[in-house]
């Protein structure tokens, strides 16, 4: 299949990694803004609801469903989402500005679109959102939710009150990862979606992923330039009213924005990928979830049944069986997870950055538990359960002994893959980052990949990417409640795969995220473009 041939290709190796001639072309290196030239900007209300639900509660159990979604929430959704967090100048005189969301690079390819149809305050059209002014600027006119429901071949989208549509530049992300860059795509659309879903559901605004949609027609929609730049993901808000009317034919938009840099670099691998991933038409896509149905909920390892979760179920094929350890009981039951961590979501994505530097001082053990329950809890979604399986080196975490271990999300408990001290493998799995060795554990997520194309099609490739995304997207925010750290990480391919077998057999790596406390003190500047409680806007 292509997106394993594509896998095969862009897997990392101590030698492919030292053979490499690809270096860092900083004359061309991508705006990180998609500004449109000759649109006005609507600014959205900056005086934000602060998401004081606690982090936690915010993660297993959405608030009671909103009468309406007004701009005011549709703005908070979006800064807590894609907002900028802060800004950070260097020496030099560089400027960063960091988003809500972690992203690879701080590259921030995802650009952020959304179908209004009933929002309070906003005419019904299609906008997308410029975290840099924190502004909307309306692409389209009118009620486009009858158009996109049929793209998505999901008759809801047309009554729910607006979805937002998560797009990449592929370019944004290429200009440093090249062809693996469409990886990342779903990664970091991934994390960002860990915090969208929890805003949404933090203002009861009922959040429903899909990730099946046919490509072409919501591109059109968007009016974006498919080899550049492609629809990912969507997520319906707020309640339910009546259909939209008939959309109509849509004429082509395509309004100018700024180039990102004077010369870009094309990967036809990466367009090859994200064609074959594609899917043709509604047929297809009622198709494409049907297979997916089949899809085993976790294969051994399922998460917690969880609301809203419409796909799952058990059938032929499917991931490969845990193999039987031999020894003594090789189960470690963990702690319950806490339940509350005494941190508003909203305070929790403000503070959140990713640890640069990890201390050896240990987690303790309802601490990691806290993190492994949130990073595999179920999604409201076509998405099947049990697309990632979740694999852990433990470094330092009181009461667990270090090892590896796979997480068994039914039982809540680790099964003890390797006993001993595994920080320089680990440190030499995650690319040879010393992160890897000094977190105090390290969550690898790993797909049964073979098995899930068979069951879900090429189109399976981007389920995994997606799912091991929001899972270490979810495992951040929990981190950030509870007052430790987290930092995604890149990784040897094959070499993850090995140093868990035999349990891992079958399976390939997909993401790593690494927990522990931070070696350094407080993170530096923090500067927000909107006003939250207790902080002056800027
Ligand atoms: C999918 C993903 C992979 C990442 N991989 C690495 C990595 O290999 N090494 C690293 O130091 N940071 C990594 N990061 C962290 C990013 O560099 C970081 O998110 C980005 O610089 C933005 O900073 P912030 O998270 O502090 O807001 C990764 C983040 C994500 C979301």
């Amino acid at each position: 299949m292509i997106a394993r041939r594509y896998h095969d290709r862009t897997a990392h190796s101590p030698a492919s990694v030292r053979a490499s001639p690809h270096t860092l072309d900083w004359d061309v290196k991508p705006f990180p803004f998609k500004i449109y030239t000759e649109l006005p900007a609507l600014a959205l209300p900056r005086d934000l609801d602060a998401l004081a639900a606690d982090t936690l509660a915010a993660l297993a159990r959405p608030a009671a469903r909103a009468e309406r979604l007004g701009l005011a929430e549709l703005a908070a959704v979006l800064y807590h989402a894609a907002g900028v967090t802060r800004k950070k100048t260097y020496p030099g005189g560089g400027e960063v500005l960091f988003r809500a969301a972690p992203s690879t690079g701080a590259l921030y390819q995802t650009e952020v679109y959304v179908v209004a149809g009933a929002v309070a305050g906003l005419e019904p059209g299609l906008y997308h959102f410029g975290p840099g002014d924190f502004a909307l600027r309306r692409l389209r006119a009118g009620d486009l939710r009858e158009a996109l429901a049929r793209a998505a071949a999901d008759a809801t989208l047309a009554r729910r009150a607006a979805t937002v549509v998560l797009t990449a530049i592929y370019w944004r992300n290429t200009w440093k990862y090249q062809a693996r860059g469409f990886r990342h795509l779903f990664w970091d659309s991934g994390t960002l979606l860990a915090n969208l879903l929890a805003a949404a559901d933090a203002l009861g605004q009922a959040p429903r992923l899909l990730a099946g949609f046919v490509d072409a027609d919501v591109n059109r929609l968007l009016g974006v330039d498919p080899a550049r730049e492609a629809a990912l993901e969507l997520v319906l808000l707020g309640p339910e009213g009546a259909a939209a009317p008939p959309a109509g034919a849509l004429a082509e938009v395509a309004h100018p924005y700024m180039p990102l840099s004077s010369a870009e670099v094309d990967y036809p691998l990466l367009r090859e990928v994200h064609a074959a991933t594609s899917l043709a038409d509604a047929d297809a896509v009622r198709a494409w979830r049907a297979a997916c149905a089949s899809w085993p909920a976790g294969g051994g390892r399922a998460a917690p049944p969880s609301r809203g979760r419409d796909v799952a179920g058990s059938g032929a094929g499917g991931p490969p069986p845990r193999p039987v350890l031999s020894g003594t009981d090789p189960t470690v039951p963990l702690p319950p997870p806490r339940a509350e961590s005494g941190r508003g979501l909203g305070a929790t994505i403000q503070r959140r950055g990713s640890t640069r530097e990890f201390s050896h001082e240990p987690l303790a053990a309802d601490e990691l538990a806290t993190a492994l329950r949130a990073a595999t809890r179920g999604l409201a979604a076509d998405v099947p359960a049990g697309c990632v399986d979740l694999y852990l080196v433990v470094n330092a975490v009181t009461g667990v002994a270090p090892g590896a271990y796979a997480y068994d999300a039914g039982a809540h408990a680790l099964e003890a893959v390797r006993a001993g001290d595994f920080r320089r493998a680990s440190a030499h799995l995650c690319l040879e980052q010393p992160l890897g060795g000094d977190a105090a554990a390290v969550l690898y997520f790993l797909a049964p990949l073979d098995a899930l194309l068979a069951a879900c099609g090429e189109r399976g490739y981007r389920l995994a990417n997606l799912a091991a995304g929001v899972a270490g997207g979810r495992a951040y925010l929990a981190a950030y409640a509870l007052g430790f750290g987290a930092s995604g990480l890149t990784f040897y391919d094959r070499e993850v795969t090995d140093f868990f077998a035999p349990h891992a057999a079958g399976r390939d790596a997909i993401f790593v995220t690494a927990l522990g406390r931070s070696a350094r003190a407080a993170r530096a500047t923090i500067e927000a473009n909107v006003t939250l409680p207790g902080r002056p806007a800027r």
